[in-house]
């Protein structure tokens, strides 16, 4: 880990490692949600080309989940995955249960019968007889962590799954699904707007030597700049209009708040992007955390530029710039913050 977030001297992209007995991967993953889901229409053959490319600059780890378009995106990256199968490190994630007649409608199941018929779906899907990180998306706290964990380990046991994850759980919550099974990972929101993980589940994995997996790195696009007026920027069918950060108001608010990481950039000769990503790596350093943050794009010209950021290191003087940020954005991650960890911290 002593080179976390660095290039080597031959430019191959550095690795982490997920957990103390989980795989290494380049330490930037490449995120396949907006492929099929969340964030308007795709050009299917940029996104394939994208999926290449990462691979090609050294990106190992490919995050999907079972509700991204109903298993469509699952069904999307199955082709690159079958391709270069043992090449890459596959994650996928049960848990979030959608409702084809109302989308903003979405339930949580964490138990034994359910995550079994999950897996078998994402199995076929996917194309594949392992799964090499398997993620519980949210937690349903009607279930017994040890019912929910102990069932993820069977899966481990019967050789359908390699590693087990967790989304959007607490420390505690982290701590105790660890005793029962080694957790490789832990895959939460975490960036220069979004900051309330390292209160107390990055500690726990960083104590635990759990990688962690920053999701939504870039803050959605936010972080990139590429909002102003977000409200009439997003296509009507865009998940992050129902965001109150992306609002009219809040997203006009945010984005002034951007300017420390625009001065940052231009003193660099970097994207604000780029200085999103070095950002999460450089903090994850403070923590001692191993972490892989899994920027999403489906254009190859944006997979370089974003992988290009492993090569950025901040200096403290760039860290304490861009500190105060997180504490003055305005409007809640999601529109129900009950779907999150937050309402059990
Ligand atoms: N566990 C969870 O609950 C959870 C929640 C959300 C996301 N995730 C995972 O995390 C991954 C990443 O999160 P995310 O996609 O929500 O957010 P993100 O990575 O913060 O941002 C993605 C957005 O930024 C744009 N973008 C990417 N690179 C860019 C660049 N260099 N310049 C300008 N714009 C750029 C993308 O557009 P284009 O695609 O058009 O390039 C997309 O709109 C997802 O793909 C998914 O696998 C997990």
């Amino acid at each position: 880990m002593s080179d976390m977030g660095e290039m080597s001297d031959m430019g191959v992209m550095a690795k982490a490692r997920l957990g103390t007995e989980g795989p290494e991967v380049g330490v930037q993953g490449l995120g396949c949600m907006g492929m099929s889901f969340a964030y308007g229409p795709t050009d299917e053959d940029a996104a394939r080309a994208t999926l290449e490319r990462a691979l090609e600059l050294g990106v190992t780890l490919y995050d999907t989940a079972d509700m991204y378009g109903f298993g469509e995106n699952e069904k999307f990256i199955a082709p690159f995955i079958q391709a270069h199968r043992e090449d890459v490190v596959l994650a996928t994630k049960f848990g979030i249960v959608l409702d084809r007649d109302d989308p903003t409608k979405r339930a949580v199941r964490n138990d034994r019968a359910y995550i079994r018929q999950c897996v078998e779906g994402s199995l076929r899907r996917l194309g594949t007889d392992v799964i090499d990180l398997y993620y519980m998306h949210r937690r349903d706290v009607n279930v017994p962590l040890e019912e929910t964990v102990g069932a993820m380990a069977e899966l481990v046991a019967e050789g359908k799954v390699k590693h087990l994850g967790l989304s959007e759980v607490t420390g505690p919550e982290l701590a105790a699904a660890h005793a029962v099974h080694p957790i490789a990972a832990v895959q939460s929101e975490w960036s220069v707007f979004s900051r309330d993980v390292e209160a107390a589940v990055v500690p726990t994995a960083a104590r635990l030597g759990v990688a962690f997996v920053p999701y939504s790195p870039l803050g959605r696009g936010f972080l990139t700049g590429a909002f102003v007026n977000a409200s009439a920027e997003l296509g009507a069918d865009d998940f992050r209009r129902t965001m109150p950060r992306f609002n009219e108001e809040n997203a006009a608010a945010n984005a002034a708040l951007l300017e420390p990481v625009r001065a940052v950039a231009e003193a660099r000769g970097a994207s604000l992007g780029q200085i999103a990503l070095a950002w999460v790596q450089r903090r994850a350093r403070e923590h001692g955390l191993s972490v892989v943050p899994i920027p999403g794009t489906r254009k190859p010209s944006r997979v370089e530029e974003n992988t290009a950021a492993t090569r950025i290191t901040l200096t403290e003087d760039e860290l304490a710039l861009l500190e105060p940020i997180a504490g003055k954005v305005v409007g809640g991650r999601y529109a129900d913050m009950a779907f999150t960890s937050a309402g059990r911290e």
